[in-house]
């Protein structure tokens, strides 16, 4: 995709190395390159300076370069980096998993890994394994990740499994998109349910889990109704089928409550973890009940989870998203925020749609508001004039912007963030 503005010189000289040798697959929109953060603040190589409402992908919630964090790292770092703790102990790694746990009631085990997709993973394989089944289910328009089980999932976006087939047994059922139905939320629910039914049927109930988003994420920050994951909860119970939720960016406290599902109502059976955790490094977990993770020895294991520098991050930044109650600053703020966009929304025929929890926030661009034709170009142009006015947003979805800053983000800091975004939506 073509740059959103001209970089500086600087930051020029390391786009045209970066196209020398990174992977084409890279989907970047922006010319932003990255030298330094703090907080919910980015600065470029040109020393231009940006408010993130990105996050590194839903990445930074603790605040770009978060003291806490930092200085935990630079602790581990004078005692080792690695323990191979997937064949040694360390306990660096079992204090993460036990912070993990004082935020996640109810769940005894849990898999360490390196990335959402790995986490994906290995929710699948033990799904696979402890109900001896076939088929998942997952969702039109979902992400689960890229690598082969978890991209056997994901359809958010043909490119992304054009290809690359063949594909684990997955088949998609209907995800409720309020905006684009004519139902109400309960007749939406109702036909989404069903299709996951209808799915079930045509394996023959022959089905390990369901993954679910709690809200769509890549797939365009999609909120279902609040009570479908409640009707879907209930039905897996029914028919003995493993609820996996995909908490790797609706989790970790972005909408407000630790898990998104927990906003819902809903305990699933395994949940996937990621991005957020690690305070800025890789890591990320597989957890389940102890019922369910019992998995014998040598089944599954890998080389890097549990590594110590990500676990002494982890560590931090879990606490610090306690101690500085963090759900509570995204729910005030996300509610200020979401207040002044449906303002905006009265008064900019492109807005279509606005909607999300916490802070995890998607406005829907359209061409009108009456045909709602997807208004792609206007997005690329509002996402790019932000940009060039300092403030970094990401796409998602067809014609979604998406808002998911760092949830240290304060009132001011998002009033100044939406001034830009009015000045852009107005640009276009
Ligand atoms: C809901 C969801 N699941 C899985 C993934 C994959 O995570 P990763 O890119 O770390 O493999 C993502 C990444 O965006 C995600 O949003």
């Amino acid at each position: 995709m073509a740059a959103c503005r001209t970089p500086g010189r600087k930051s020029q000289r390391v786009i045209s190395r970066d196209h020398r040798v990174a992977s084409p697959s890279y989907g970047r929109v922006h010319s932003f390159v990255y030298k330094r953060g703090k907080g919910c603040w980015l600065w470029d190589m040109d020393g231009r300076k940006y408010l993130d409402f990105a996050a590194g992908i839903a990445v930074m919630n603790v605040g770009h370069s978060n003291p806490e964090v930092v200085s935990a790292v630079k602790k581990q770092l004078s005692l080792g980096l690695h323990a191979g703790f997937p064949d040694f102990y360390a306990e660096t790694s079992v204090r993460f998993i036990e912070k993990l746990f004082s935020l996640l009631p109810g769940f005894g085990k849990a898999f360490l890994t390196n990335s959402g997709t790995e986490s994906v993973e290995a929710a699948l394989k033990l799904a696979k394994w402890s109900s001896g089944k076939k088929w998942l289910i997952a969702f039109d328009h979902c992400f689960h990740g890229r690598t082969m089980g978890s991209l056997s999932m994901t359809n958010s976006k043909p490119v992304q499994q054009k290809g690359f087939g063949p594909f684990l047994p997955v088949k998609h059922a209907e995800f409720p998109y309020p905006y684009r139905s004519k139902l109400d939320d309960e007749s939406l629910t109702e036909r989404c349910i069903q299709s996951v039914v209808k799915r079930v049927k045509e394996v023959k109930g022959d089905v390990a889990a369901v993954f679910v988003e709690p809200i769509q994420g890549e797939g365009g920050y999609v909120v279902p109704p609040a009570g479908f994951h409640k009707e879907l909860r209930k039905l897996c119970t029914e028919e003995g089928i493993l609820l996996c939720g995909d908490e790797i960016q609706a989790g970790c406290f972005r909408t407000g409550t630790f898990l998104a599902l927990q906003g819902f109502g809903v305990k699933p059976d395994l949940v996937c973890l990621a991005k957020a955790i690690g305070g800025g490094l890789p890591i990320g977990a597989m957890v389940a009940k102890k019922s369910i993770m019992r998995w014998p020895e040598g089944s599954h294991s890998n080389t890097f989870g549990g590594n110590l520098l990500a676990c002494a991050a982890g560590t931090a930044a879990l606490d610090f998203m306690k101690k500085k109650r963090l759900g509570e600053n995204v729910k005030n703020v996300g509610k200020h925020i979401l207040t002044r966009l449906e303002e905006l929304k009265e008064r900019y025929e492109i807005i279509g749609d606005v909607r999300g929890r916490g802070l995890m926030i998607g406005i829907e661009i359209v061409k009108d508001k009456k045909s709602k034709r997807f208004g792609i170009e206007e997005r690329k142009k509002i996402i790019c004039s932000a940009e060039k006015a300092g403030l970094l947003m990401l796409p998602a979805g067809k014609s979604v912007v998406r808002m998911c800053p760092p949830l240290v983000l304060t009132k001011e800091q998002a009033d100044k963030g939406l001034e830009i975004f009015e000045k852009a939506v107005k640009s276009v």
